[in-house]
């Protein structure tokens, strides 16, 4: 394998634009982020953990219109700078400083390098929450910990990007940023359905998946969704029901994944962008083997199937003729 340009050390934030902010800014609170801070048309939204804002809102059309990763150093920034389309080095806007380099990826999506941001104040985070459970007793003599109102994000842990050729999109990360393939999903013909990728950083272990690579059945191109990481489990279940009562629209779960491991829920903002909610993942390193597995061996331990809307970003005969093509390979195994 050749050595990847440079290997990011974490997912920094995502640009995600709206037509309301004020109503886009609305679902992120109750989603359970706080506002960091504000520059004319722009709010920067944090979790509790100190790390940068990890979602930088603008008045826009609705999209996801760029994701960022945080390198080890200032030279990565210049490598990427002198690759061809690779932006000069700038100053960072938002309130943790630092710099950034910009290059677009292969499906058009603006991928960031930033390096040098400032950590945050302590805000608050969900109460830690004891079980008595598995035969051993943690909480004697405790009511449990839980908080009414929304879930407490920590930090962007995962996106998903969809093309028509998440294969090459995968490889195109891995060469530029060291993503490394985590876990691939395939089609019985050998076309990837998804490639799961995680950062690579040697011994330590880190989450199961920080990019998805997967196959848009409409063979277009997107973020498909964003994932953020909660306190625990009953922070989650403790959102879900404050988002299900300010009627936000439900896209799927509430669950564990057999790839990743996590417990996940999937909501959408007022224009049908989806961000989920995750807690307990898995952690993999080095040592870890990527698995090929096959539609039918996907099957979450626990949780609903999964929602037409979280499947299909856009109708059309692409989008009719792929989920044909997927069913016929759930089915056959
Ligand atoms: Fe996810």
């Amino acid at each position: 394998m050749n050595t990847p340009i440079i290997k990011v050390k974490r997912l920094a934030y995502v640009r995600v634009s709206a037509p309301d902010l004020k109503r886009a800014e609305e679902f992120l609170c109750e989603f359970g982020f706080k506002v960091a801070s504000r520059e004319g048309n722009t709010v920067y939204l944090r979790g509790s953990d100190p790390s940068p804002p990890c979602y930088v809102l603008s008045r826009g059309a609705s999209r996801v219109t760029a994701l960022a990763f945080e390198a080890d150093e200032l030279g990565d920034l210049e490598k990427i700078a002198a690759l061809d389309g690779g932006s000069p080095i700038e100053a960072l806007d938002g309130p943790a400083g630092g710099q950034v380099v910009k290059v677009i990826d292969p499906v058009g999506m603006q991928v960031e390098i930033v390096y040098g941001q400032a950590l945050l104040e302590d805000v608050d985070s969900a109460t830690p929450h004891r079980f008595n459970m598995d035969g051993e007793r943690h909480r004697e003599g405790e009511l449990p910990a839980v908080q009414r109102g929304p879930s407490h994000v920590k930090r962007l842990g995962h996106l998903v990007l969809e093309s028509a050729d998440p294969r090459s999109l995968y490889h195109w990360y891995n060469e530029h940023f060291g993503l490394r393939k985590a876990d691939e999903v395939q089609l019985p013909d050998g076309d990837a359905m998804m490639i799961f990728s995680s950062l690579d950083r040697g011994r330590e272990f880190v989450d199961h998946h920080v990019v998805g690579f997967q196959f848009a059945v409409d063979e277009g191109a997107r973020v498909q969704h964003m994932a953020f990481e909660v306190g625990n489990f009953d922070d989650l279940m403790g959102g879900h029901e404050h988002l299900k009562r300010r009627r936000y629209k439900h896209v799927w779960g509430v669950g564990r994944h057999r790839l990743g491991g996590q417990i996940f829920d999937y909501w959408a903002n007022p224009w049908g962008v989806i961000h989920e909610h995750w807690t307990d993942t898995d952690l993999v390193n080095e040592d870890h083997v990527p698995g090929d597995m096959q539609p039918a061996e996907l099957e979450d331990y626990w949780g609903p199937a999964p929602s037409p809307r979280f499947l299909v970003a856009r109708w059309n005969f692409k989008t009719v003729r792929n989920l044909l093509r997927l069913f016929r390979a759930k089915t056959s195994a």
